[in-house]
């Protein structure tokens, strides 16, 4: 069964193969809900697609016939009462919302988030990333650029980077009492 934090890595991806330049992920804890939004830059999808999107029987890849990432969020979103929602625009972008009921039986695990984020960033070096995540009293904002700043230069794809975001991430999610 796929966590949460490998639902991120897909989504995430479906932001950069269309051409994403940023990509903002928010993680709400709001009361009985666990709310993901995914916003992109990329090239957007039309009404008609984003109707087919979150059937497994569409995809837009050549290479192969279905595609499951979508499918398989909303799939799991609902299983914990909770509800996938797009919105898209050709040309503008597209935010892809989850709820999936925090404590609710079935909910999938969060898995390794802190890596799942630092790889996302350090992975995708022509992608810019906003990561938030919010509690009820707090938040914590890792914004790639900040990072690129400090790196000054340096390539953004040194092990030692994804170490230190790891750790860093790590840090601030228990700082934050994140109820993961
Ligand atoms: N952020 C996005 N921007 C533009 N198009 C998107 C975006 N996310 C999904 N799509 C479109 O929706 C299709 C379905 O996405 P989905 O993740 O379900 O499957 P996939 O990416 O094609 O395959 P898989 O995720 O199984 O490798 C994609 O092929 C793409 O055409
Ligand atoms: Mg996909």
């Amino acid at each position: 069964m796929r966590d949460l934090s490998m639902h991120i890595t897909d989504i995430v991806q479906n932001s950069v193969r269309a051409k994403a330049k940023l990509i903002q992920l928010t993680i709400e804890e709001k009361g009985e809900w666990l709310v993901f939004t995914f916003e992109d830059d990329g090239t957007g999808m039309d009404a008609e697609t984003v109707k087919k999107v979150t059937d497994p029987f569409y995809t837009s890849r050549t290479t192969r016939k279905v595609g499951l990432g979508l499918p398989l969020f909303k799939q799991n979103a609902e299983l914990t009462g909770g509800t996938l929602e797009i919105y898209s625009q050709l040309g503008e972008g597209t935010t892809v919302k989850a709820d999936f009921g925090k404590d609710h039986i079935d909910r999938p695990p969060m898995g390794d988030l802190k890596s799942t984020v630092a790889m996302l960033i350090t992975g995708n070096p022509e992608v810019d990333m906003v990561f938030t995540y919010r509690t009820k009293d707090d938040e914590f904002r890792l914004d790639s650029r900040e990072v690129k700043e400090v790196l000054d230069g340096m390539d953004i794809r040194m092990p030692q980077v994804t170490s230190f975001l790891k750790e860093m991430i790590d840090e601030n999610l228990k700082e934050i009492k994140a109820d993961l």
